[in-house]
């Protein structure tokens, strides 16, 4: 295999007489995906030339021509016109020899003070930087259907579920404010990880830093970033920023799977809660009654690539003594691919959300079902009757056995059969059987009264505002 007539490296070929075997350069190079690292490549290099010419390591004339000539490069590139070589090897190497290509000359003193892996460092920290602002603004962007689905339903009755058994009835818009605090939770998680990773790794050069006099406020502040990194063998070597941002979106993921799962079962003949519109649909090609809600489902499953994004980094990065090694090289298709599929995610299940047709009727008929009234009534012997609340749910559980074996619900028993229980039950303890009398009483804080639901919604518009 090996081709001993292909030159060595341009970038680093001084020692090499021959090229690399094919095989080698199809392991080593990331250029087929760390393209997508352009323009955080060419703004650090931008960056850097700048520095270098303000600190006197270069001539103004030389970074001026490196400045343009790399705009040119950014310009070709997002033309769609750029021919990326695998040769090569990554996106760095590329941009470079093509500003050679360019400029000529000074293309070659760029690389003055810096490495490749302070660069890469650099690069991608801009490049998870930007995706942890998406999310933050894709989950906004979701909590605010979410409460607007709440407000419209504060008062929508609906069964509350553990184990997936009718347990008590609750709001609509409690069962979506629920979600609204896990999402933002997520959004915190983003945007504390946004707040660490904001520290820029640039002039960490190889791995010890540079005898250059540079100068890594002036880069640190010209990227956006609050301060440079403090230790150079730490600037090259952590990642700790992208398996912050998986970590995130793997806490992000598992709420957006369970939100899907809900859909899937909500949509289904068995309890046809919620509608999904035709745009959030399919169709069946032989079953011509269905309604798919592959987007749901999709979301459910898709999950797994994200999960599997954190663990493949992890496993990664736990063995690497420091500094850089190539195995970091593995970070960027996990990252790229778990971001991806997470703004995907995010996406999709904003849209179906808002779109979403619920059936307030179905929802009340369910959560009137399955005895959900039962707590209620054993609350009421607690209150009204004084019976200790083990008691109480001894009796209320003799009355559900009896309107299992009758065939109906609780506030179905007539007033002799209640008694039968317990002589203190009345006439009056029918009012706490009704599921809306139900939710009403639940004025705890955080409960799921219309009216602890709609102090919710209010916190989160103010939130927002
Ligand atoms: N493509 C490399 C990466 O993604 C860039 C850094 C290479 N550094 C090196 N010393 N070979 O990690």
């Amino acid at each position: 295999m090996t081709d001993d007539t292909k030159s060595s490296n341009a970038m680093w070929g001084g020692r090499f007489a021959a090229g690399p075997d094919a095989i080698m350069e199809a392991i080593n190079a990331s250029i087929s995906f760390d393209k997508r690292l352009y323009a955080q490549d060419i703004r650090g290099s931008r960056a850097h030339a700048a520095m270098l010419a303000a600190t006197g390591i270069l001539t103004n004339s030389d970074a001026e021509v490196i400045g343009e000539g790399l705009l040119t490069v950014l310009s070709e590139i997002e033309a769609g016109d750029f021919p990326f070589s695998t040769a090569l090897e990554d996106i760095h190497m590329n941009v470079e020899a093509r500003l050679k290509a360019l400029i000529g000359e000074p293309a070659g003193r760029l690389h003055t003070a810096r490495s490749r892996n302070d660069q890469v460092a650099t690069d991608f920290r801009l490049w998870v930087r930007d995706q942890a602002d998406a999310a933050i603004t894709s989950l906004t962007a979701l909590m605010r259907v979410l409460v607007a689905q709440a407000e419209k339903g504060a008062d929508w009755v609906m069964p509350g579920f553990t184990h997936l058994q009718t347990a008590q009835p609750v709001t609509w818009g409690h069962h979506m404010m629920a979600y609204v605090e896990m999402f933002a939770r997520d959004r915190s998680r983003f945007e504390d990880a946004r707040k660490r990773m904001n520290e820029c790794p640039l002039g960490s050069a190889a791995l010890a830093g540079t005898g250059f006099p540079i100068d890594r406020h002036m880069t640190a502040a010209a990227l956006g970033f609050d301060r440079p990194m403090a230790n150079s063998l730490d600037g090259v070597s952590d990642r700790d920023f992208a398996l912050e941002f998986l970590s995130s979106a793997a806490i992000c993921s598992v709420h957006l799977s369970r939100l899907a799962e809900e859909l899937v079962i909500w949509s289904s003949a068995q309890f046809r809660f919620v509608a999904m519109s035709d745009k959030w649909s399919t169709g069946s090609s032989i079953m011509p009654q269905k309604r798919n809600p592959d987007a749901a489902e999709l979301i459910r499953a898709k999950i797994g690539r994200v999960l599997g994004a954190a663990v493949a980094l992890f496993t990664v990065m736990k063995g690497l003594p420091l500094a850089y090694s190539k195995d970091m090289q593995e970070d960027k298709e996990q990252v790229f691919d778990a971001a991806d599929t997470l703004m995907l995610a995010l996406a999709a299940m904003t849209g179906m959300m808002s779109d979403l047709t619920v059936n307030t009727g179905k929802l009340e008929a369910a959560a009137s079902s399955g005895f959900s009234t039962a707590t209620d009534l054993a609350d009421w012997l607690v209150r009204e009757a004084g019976l200790p609340f083990r008691d109480a749910h001894h009796v209320t559980g003799s009355l559900v056995a009896l309107a299992e074996k009758k065939g109906c619900d609780l506030p179905d028993l007539s007033l002799e059969e209640l008694k039968s229980a317990h002589p203190a039950l009345t006439e009056a303890v029918y009012s706490v059987l009704g599921v809306h009398n139900s939710v009403a009483s639940r004025q705890s804080y955080g409960g799921t009264a219309p009216d602890q639901v709609r102090a919710q919604v209010a916190r989160w518009k103010g939130l927002f505002a």
